[in-house]
């Protein structure tokens, strides 16, 4: 049983955060004139993660009423039902146990959760991931031909991809096997095409991986790269095209990962082939369950651990931390001040890591798919603005493009700043190390974002006239800084855990089921209907609204 969401707007601390805001001038510069604590208190570690939350817009007493919002609105217990297995996904009456995934092999006491031994499931599919994956890489998994693998192609959406896309570029300098990683996703054909036109049949591995094994994008690719892959050998002089060959060829060069291995049976992939997950397990948070199997063969198994090690660290902060120091809480709470008493409505998630080129299109499904509600997990309206848009870039390339909006337009907008002391490539420019110099970037940033310029500044330095104006920062734009030594596996893990976290805090406090997404369904649904009407059915087209014939029209007189 799930109990009825907390409103948090009736809450006492909600009241006081009112009333905090009504008279709130924000000050950063003030603030850290007047008391020299500010940094020492508002910054916290969480395993490898420094996290300075120093330059955020509040003061002790707004943080210790947030604090209490959390503690009213029932943050820790709901932590705790999720943890204990708990039907928390009450739409689709599910336990939420990502968590259980990164649980070390020897956790005491194991998890038993609907009669289901969840740490012996976990540890068996990862130990047939690592098996798999060894003999892939040592070469004694072979393609049809006896070739070694090279390159391996995940097919998936959403959360059947993007984890497993953004951890293969963070971790590039870790690939150890001579095996790269390619990812299609879209059905857009240009994705197919352009990832496999250069690509060997006799040494390409395909992975379809999709939770429920019935997404149009990832079945409609898997039959295409399988068509690709018959091709190819067969002018090759590979396979002569009988229907055991092509089965032959298939069994040595896809594999599934899957909830549903009866529908991968069906496709043809024969399920000793196959890696299983459970429906516990969302799509936005299954990146360390099987869904990880095209990292654990480009990386290996050990450094897979390594990543999954630094999720459950994360993991046991939160479980373990009271509200007032808990990390991942924290900065939801702050994101709940942002959005709900200061009118916030974006985020920005700015890594000073080139690795990290997909990291803010990750968290984007985490924290949209995950809390872009209308409803609370009961059913009724929500009682107050829920997600953000999450978005971003790397540094330094987003200061060349947005960051002036970010200092001198008239939103605002929360930043996190991520960024490692050691780089993952040393180099040097003359006798500059160029590391230093991306740092001293992230440092700048967040410095003007706080602290700006005053008109006095600019005009101390010769400025005159309208562009005394133009060159004045306004300063108090808030953000976090989040630094670690390096990007390791571990190191990635955390931070991926962190924004699970601060997504799940946030979901708690305004009472949504953070862990189900009806509203892609509708879209889903409708492209099935009109697909007939692209292909030339006159019912199809006309029971479509006046604007989409219109477009279907124009479709018709343009398609060559
Ligand atoms: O369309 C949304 C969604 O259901 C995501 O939540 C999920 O990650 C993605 O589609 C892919 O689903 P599947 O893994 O079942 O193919």
């Amino acid at each position: 049983m799930t109990n009825a969401p907390i409103d948090a707007t009736t809450t006492s601390a909600w009241a006081e955060l009112e009333s905090l805001k009504a008279g709130f001038t924000p000050d950063l510069r003030g603030w850290f004139a007047a008391d020299p604590g500010r940094v020492a208190k508002l910054t916290h570690d969480v395993a490898d993660l420094h996290v300075d939350l120093s330059k955020n817009l509040v003061t002790d007493e707004i943080v210790a009423a947030l604090v209490r919002l959390a503690e009213q609105t029932g943050v820790a217990e709901r932590y705790d039902s999720m943890l204990a297995g708990e039907h928390i996904n009450t739409t689709e009456d599910r336990a939420v146990l990502h968590t259980a995934l990164r649980r070390p092999a020897d956790a005491t006491p194991s998890l038993t959760v609907d009669g289901q031994d969840v740490d012996a499931d976990v540890q068996g599919v990862l130990d047939a991931m690592a098996e798999f994956a060894g003999r892939v890489r040592t070469g004694e998994f072979t393609g049809i031909t006896g070739k070694k693998v090279e390159t391996v192609v995940n097919i998936g959406i959403g959360g059947s991809d993007l984890g497993p896309v953004m951890i293969s570029a963070a971790l590039e300098p870790y690939a150890d096997a001579g095996i790269s990683a390619r990812f299609v996703s879209n059905i857009d054909p240009f994705d197919i095409a352009s990832k496999t036109k250069d690509l060997d049949p006799e040494t390409t591995l395909f992975i379809v991986a999709s939770k429920t094994f019935t997404t149009l994008e990832t079945l409609t690719n898997a039959r295409l790269a399988r068509d690709w892959l018959w091709e190819g050998l067969a002018s090759a002089g590979a396979i002569d095209g009988s229907d055991e060959q092509k089965k032959d060829a298939v069994a040595h060069h896809f594999v599934a990962v899957s909830t549903a291995l009866d529908k991968v049976a069906d496709f043809g992939i024969d399920t000793a082939n196959a890696f299983g997950f459970w429906d516990w397990v969302g799509g936005r948070y299954s990146v360390d369950s099987a869904i990880g199997l095209s990292l654990v063969i480009e990386f290996g198994p050990d450094t897979f651990r390594e990543l999954l090690a630094g999720f459950h660290a994360v993991d046991e902060h939160v479980r373990t931390t009271p509200l007032a120091q808990n990390v991942p809480v924290l900065m939801g709470l702050l994101n709940v001040w942002y959005t709900n008493f200061l009118g916030a409505q974006s985020h920005a998630v700015l890594p000073y890591a080139q690795q990290l080129s997909r990291f803010a299109a990750y968290l984007q499904q985490l924290t949209m798919e995950s809390n872009g509600k209308s409803v609370r997990w009961d059913g009724s309206p929500v009682t107050t603005d829920t997600g953000e848009v999450f978005w971003g870039e790397p540094g330094t390339n987003g200061q060349h493009a947005f960051y002036q909006l970010i200092h001198q337009g008239t939103r605002l907008i929360p930043a996190d700043f991520i960024a490692f002391a050691n780089p993952a490539y040393a180099l040097t420019d003359g006798d500059r190390d160029v590391h230093g110099l991306f740092l001293a970037n992230f440092l700048a940033q967040t410095k003007a974002l706080a602290f700006g310029k005053t008109a006095e500044e600019v005009e101390a330095e010769g400025t005159t006239g309208a562009l005394v104006a133009a060159r004045t920062f306004p300063g108090n734009r808030p953000t976090t800084s989040i630094f670690a030594p390096s990007l390791t596996p571990t190191v990635l893990g955390e931070l991926v855990a962190l924004y699970e976290h601060i997504t799940f805090t946030q979901g708690a406090i305004w009472g949504i089921n953070s862990f189900d997404q009806w509203g892609v369904e509708l879209g889903k649904q409708l492209a099935m209907q009109i697909a007939p009407a692209i292909e030339g059915d006159s019912d199809a087209f006309e029971s479509q609204d006046s604007s989409t014939k219109a477009l279907l029209e124009y479709y018709r007189d343009h398609r060559a």
